[in-house]
């Protein structure tokens, strides 16, 4: 039997201590009622909760497992770098064999630089976009998250109009849009941020049209500007390259994180001969952006996406965990739109305008032994099994079942219509 009481302990004592009890994107305050806060173990699909519950984790950390939490080979090469060396004065000789190994894996790649979250990955591309040929505007799709700096998150408080006084903005997809965002940079024009593909909070994932990625590509061309497609959290989710490699078009930069190390504190941008002289100009760093260990763990994560067969293991199982999903809610009633690539799914329901129905779904699954989210994509991992995927849809098909009883005493979530109503 489901019991969150340890969790609701430790929640009382975070709110002391922690400002609103915890911040960011892993605050349960936009989750439905009773979502675990903390967590004290992880192991292959799964996730505990402090109350002991366990879970099929369908968030797998917001992205960063890709392969199973603590796969044996990674974890081996963080023990073996560990017992040699991590943070030290200088940088040890694993980062030049990763940067070869990213070099190798992404097209249009010539060299790589490492840091810590994606957030220091597009911030990076940002500043070498300027500096390329000292121009100011960046364009950035409506929605789209690209990290949580003054210049790109995506709540107002502590920042300045002025942070963001050179972003344009444009509608994802739509090339005359875009036309007119460049338009709009005029003679400006230092970079364009894309996606791989939609993937914002709230809304149905859409996948690049290949005229609008060609579009991009070709205005940074004709304006002498970078092209930037921010990987960080489709990255090897999508294909072994950069995502916009599916549509035929090479960026100047792409931002990598959250899978890299497989969880382990690693992120990475990588670039073009055309961009190199720039990206050497801008100072960046951090104290553990040289850390040995997260790079050792990358290596090892890299050496199994390239050698084994984890992405079409894992787009098969996303593609039964789609249609098992989907089939299930057609026999309870319910349409489901799930969207985008199978193994970053975005599951929302239809005619659930203040997405009450999903955050009822997803709280009697969680109850159930799955952990969803029902506002944010989801997903999938290398380490799940066609039996992850059965138990999974024992524990919904009970969910729908219970939804389809309390469908019309469901309530909309307070938090989630403050934040829209403000
Ligand atoms: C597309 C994208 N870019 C950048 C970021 C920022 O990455 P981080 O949270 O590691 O700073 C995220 C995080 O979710 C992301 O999804």
């Amino acid at each position: 039997m489901w019991s969150g009481s340890k969790d609701k302990a430790l929640r009382e004592r975070a709110a002391e201590v922690i400002p609103n009890g915890m911040y960011g994107h892993m605050s349960t305050v936009l989750m439905p009622e009773d979502y675990p806060q903390f967590f004290t173990r992880a192991e292959g699909t799964r996730i505990w909760d402090a109350d002991g519950n366990c879970y099929i984790d369908y968030m797998c950390a917001y992205g960063p497992n890709l392969l199973g939490y603590g796969r044996s080979e990674v974890m081996d090469a963080v023990r073996k770098q560990q017992a040699k060396s991590d943070t030290t004065p200088g940088p040890a000789p694993v980062m030049v064999e990763l940067a070869e190994a990213m070099v190798a894996m992404i097209s249009h790649a010539d060299w790589a630089m490492f840091c810590k979250n994606g957030s220091d990955a597009t911030m990076m591309a940002l500043m070498i976009a300027r500096a390329y040929r000292g121009k100011r505007k960046v364009l950035v799709a409506k929605n789209a998250y690209h990290g949580a700096m003054p210049w790109n998150t995506p709540r107002p408080a502590g920042t300045l109009p002025e942070d963001r006084a050179h972003v344009i903005t444009f509608d994802y997809n739509d090339t005359d849009s875009l036309a007119d965002a460049v338009r709009e940079a005029g003679d400006d024009l230092a970079g364009i941020f894309a996606a791989p593909f939609r993937h914002d909070t709230f809304a149905d994932q859409s996948l690049p049209d290949a005229e609008y990625a060609r579009t991009a590509r070709k205005l940074c061309d004709e304006r002498d500007a970078l092209l930037i497609v921010d990987d960080v959290r489709a990255g090897l989710r999508v294909t072994r390259d950069c995502s916009w490699e599916t549509v035929g078009v090479r960026p100047d930069l792409s931002a990598w994180g959250k899978v890299l190390g497989n969880g382990q504190p690693i992120s990475s941008l990588v670039g073009n001969d055309r961009a190199r002289k720039a990206a050497g100009e801008i100072f960046v760093t951090g104290s553990f952006w040289f850390s040995a260990v997260p790079m050792a763990a990358a290596l090892a994560t890299l050496k199994i996406v390239n050698s084994t067969d984890y992405l079409e293991r894992m787009q098969d199982i996303g593609d039964t965990f789609r249609a098992g999903l989907c089939a299930q809610a057609n026999d309870y009633g319910f349409a489901l739109r799930h969207t985008g690539p199978s193994t970053l799914p975005m599951v929302l329901f239809e005619e659930d305008p203040d997405l009450r129905v999903g955050y009822g779904f997803c709280r009697e699954a969680m109850q159930r032994g799955v952990y969803f989210s029902p506002y944010h994509n989801m997903f999938i991992n290398a380490a799940m099994t066609e039996q992850d995927i059965a138990e999974t849809l024992e524990a919904t098909g009970a969910a729908f079942e219970a939804i389809k009883r309390s469908r019309n005493s469901l309530k909309p979530s307070a938090a989630l219509a403050a934040l829209m109503g403000g």
